[in-house]
Parts: structure tokens; sequence; C-alpha cells
């Protein structure tokens, strides 16, 4: 406990890409560095909380100082998370999870052969851990902080937020950290603009800098939101 504005709060925070294996050697994936769910992990602890950090692919080392646990599908990050949320005053899930895995893990490398078909692999639908993280919570009827993000790509900014504040409502959470992507921007890159939405309807925040400036902001916010419990 050193003082700071999430003294003695514990974090459990998910980031990080998931991977869907496909067979031995293939794997679905998303281009999640993980570098935005680490930068918010290190704010956290500047502030002096706890944090417990469920990687998934990772292309930056995971922060020093906080409790790690490595996952790589998304089911196995929602078990991660399950198992652990109980004891969180805060849960931010900052990991980009694959909406889909495929039906079954070949165990041997699917082959190029003519009797395979032409779409070989079936895909079925991962669960939704935000919104579920969000169910637990309201049913154990506890006062737990819930952030998540929002990738979207949209042609202009106003589509952006809009996708956000739908989202938002659809997840649950009580804060939503939208940004804007696609392959020229934000995934890999240190500098990141995001716009942090909250449920309880105060103006839509834009930070833009770098991802540890982004994180500062997360931080302040969460803070803020805690405080005013
Ligand atoms: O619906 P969408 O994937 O855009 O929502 C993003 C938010 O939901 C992120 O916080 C992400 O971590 C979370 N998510 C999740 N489980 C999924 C998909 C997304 O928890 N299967």
């Amino acid at each position: 406990d050193d003082g700071g504005p999430l003294a003695g709060k514990r974090i459990l925070l998910s980031a990080g890409g998931t991977r869907e294996p496909i067979d031995p050697v293939r794997f679905l994936g998303n281009r999640s560095s993980g570098k935005q769910g680490a930068a918010i992990a290190r704010a956290a602890l500047r502030a002096g909380a706890s944090v417990t950090f469920v990687a998934a692919h990772l292309d930056v080392p995971p922060p020093a100082g906080v409790e790690l646990v490595k996952v790589e599908t998304a089911v196995e990050l929602r078990d991660a998370m399950v198992e652990r949320v109980a004891a969180a005053d805060v849960v931010v899930m900052s990991a980009a999870v694959a909406d889909f895995r495929p039906a079954r893990r070949h165990h041997s490398k699917i082959k190029k052969r003519d009797d395979v078909p032409d779409a070989p692999i079936e895909l079925v639908r991962n669960p939704d851990i935000l919104v579920e993280l969000v169910r637990r919570r309201d049913a154990a009827g506890t006062q737990q902080l819930i952030v998540g993000f929002a990738a979207e790509t949209g042609d202009n900014g106003a589509d952006v937020l809009a996708y956000g504040r739908a989202k938002l409502e659809r997840k649950g959470c009580e804060l939503l950290v939208v940004n804007e992507v696609g392959t020229d921007r934000v995934f890999g890159l240190d500098e990141n603009s995001v716009t942090i939405l909250a449920k309880d309807g105060s103006q839509p925040q834009h930070v833009a800098g770098s991802k540890d400036e982004v994180a500062e902001a997360v931080v302040v916010r969460i803070a803020r939101a805690l405080d005013a419990r």
C-alpha cells in the first residue's frame, strides 16, 4: 500500500490476443500486441493496485510485478478469469478474444490432399467472457467495476462512437475504452487514440497519446469510478 489512487485494490486484467488451434501447426489469431493491456497493468501497479495479468499471446514481455497467468485460447482465458474474478475489485478485459474457434482440433497437420473438402475448418462461437463476467458480478450483487474494450473499424469517428455506445449497452460494463483500429493503425504501435465511454452517462472522454498515457487516463477513470461508490 503506497497510498496511490488504487492502493489496496485488486485488478484482474486480460491482455493480448487469443490463438485458436486448427491443427498442431496452425491457429486462428489476431493482431493484438498486448501493449495497451500491459501499459494499463503498469499504470495500475504505479497507482498502488495489485494486478493479476491474464496473458493471451503478447508481442511484448509481460509487465514486471504482476501475478502472471498464461493462456492461449478463449476458453482457457474464460476459465482463468472465472477462477479468479471473485477476488477482484476491478476487472479489465483488454484481451482481443477470438469470436470463433475451430469446432475441432486436428491432432495431425491438415494436408492439402484431394480428399480434403474445400472448406475443411468448421467454426463455433466462443463464449463472450466480458458479458459472462458482468452477469456473474450482477448475480453476486457486488460492487465490482468492470471495464471493457472495443476495437472498431469505421469509416469515420461518428460510426465508431455509435458502435461503442451500443456495445457498452449490450455488454453491461461500467466503462468501455473504444478505439478505431486497422492494419495501419494501433496494433503493435506505441501510440493510441481512444474514447472512454461510461455507463453513468458522463461525457465521452477522448484521450490521444502514447499507450502509457492512455493507460494513465484509464486508471484515473477507474479510480474516480471507485471513489464515486
Ligand atoms: O464484441 P467485441 O469483441 O467487440 O467486444 C470487445 C470486448 O469484449 C473486449 O473487452 C473483449 O475483451 C471482450 N470479449 C470477450 N469475449 C469475447 C469477445 C470479446 O470478453 N468472446
